[in-house]
């Protein structure tokens, strides 16, 4: 089993890759961060609570994280994309009372020292609340086996800005201390998640199997996903799970991804290219090694992410 930490904002790829955990056989979820991002703090972690809730997971901590970026800026939010409560059409009711499983960075630091080399790290949000566990304290992080991180586009058009994609985009400050700071770390961009896409016919597939009040979630959330999507990329075929490709990198399905190795930099304080991650693919370079060393996917196979997700979306766990 791996088990898995999720740092999340949680929104509706999000809220995927978190029913994807709950799923899959071989994932054990031991906790979840949720901080800002695609909306503000206290909707996220209220969104995780409720989809915990929704599975019978309560049982799960929920660890709150940042509620903005380390620039010390007012965060931007993505109702447009998300949803006003990040879950699309859903609308979580608002709990009169914290949940009893909700917590802080105290019980991150207890997993990880209870779990030593074991815990994987997957971040799916802007990377703020693992930038400050790490800041806080590094002897304890040296404990994590592996972390994961959506964020990113290399080379490519982001989609915050012309050259940044929105997890680095929101604290490239933080994004650049986890990519300089963090050993055994791949970063799972939106070169390969642009391309990991759920057609609208998967998803009725997935909709026909759904036997819990958390997988009836999924159609009525991706179906909105899908029309936002369509106003933005005019011709897309399906809906880019980023936060999903970024989990199921952390599970080594063969074939998936093909990587390359180079040390990353997040540009943090340029006018012009804020927020955009920087390696050097030029012709020539090669793989790298060595402590900044980070795996980058740059290639997905889609018929693998496809038959993948819909096996395990698809079983009755
Ligand atoms: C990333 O930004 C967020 O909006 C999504 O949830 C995903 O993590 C994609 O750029
Ligand atoms: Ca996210």
């Amino acid at each position: 089993m791996k088990k898995v930490i999720l740092f999340a904002d949680t929104g509706i790829d999000d809220m995927i890759a978190l029913t994807y955990a709950l799923k899959h056989p071989e994932v054990d979820l031991i906790g979840v961060v949720s901080g800002y991002g695609n909306i503000d703090r206290e909707k996220a972690l209220r969104n995780v609570e409720y989809l915990l809730e929704l599975a019978e997971r309560t049982d799960i901590p929920v660890i709150a994280g940042a509620t903005r970026p380390l620039s010390g800026d007012d965060p931007v939010f993505f109702p447009d994309i998300h949803g006003a409560e990040g879950l699309g059409p859903v609308r979580p009711p608002i709990p009169e009372e914290r949940y009893a499983n909700r917590t802080n960075f105290s019980k991150l630091f207890q997993l990880i020292k209870a779990n030593r080399n074991e815990v994987i790290i997957v971040n799916v949000g802007r990377c703020t609340s693992l930038a400050i566990a790490h800041y806080l304290s590094p002897e304890v992080m040296a404990d994590v086996k592996e972390t994961y991180l959506m964020g990113g586009a290399f080379n490519e058009p982001g989609n915050a800005t012309e050259v940044a994609e929105a997890n680095f985009f929101g604290d490239p400050i933080a994004a650049n201390y986890v990519c300089q700071h963090t050993a055994n770390l791949t970063v799972v961009p939106l070169n390969v998640t642009r391309e990991a896409l759920l057609t609208p016919r998967e998803v009725n597939l997935i909709d026909s199997r759904s036997d819990s009040p958390l997988e009836e979630l999924i159609k009525p959330i991706l179906d909105f996903y899908y029309e936002v999507y369509q106003q933005l990329e005019p011709g897309i075929t399906g809906t880019p799970l980023h936060d999903l490709a970024a989990l199921m990198a952390a599970l080594d399905i063969p074939g998936l991804f093909e990587y390359k190795k180079r040390e990353v930099t997040v540009e943090h304080q340029g006018e012009f290219a804020y927020g955009e991650s920087i390696a050097d693919f030029r012709p020539g370079t090669s793989d790298c090694f060595g402590p900044n060393c980070v795996r980058i996917a740059m290639e997905i196979d889609q018929d693998i992410f496809v038959a993948d997700v819909l096996e395990i979306l698809t079983n009755h766990r």
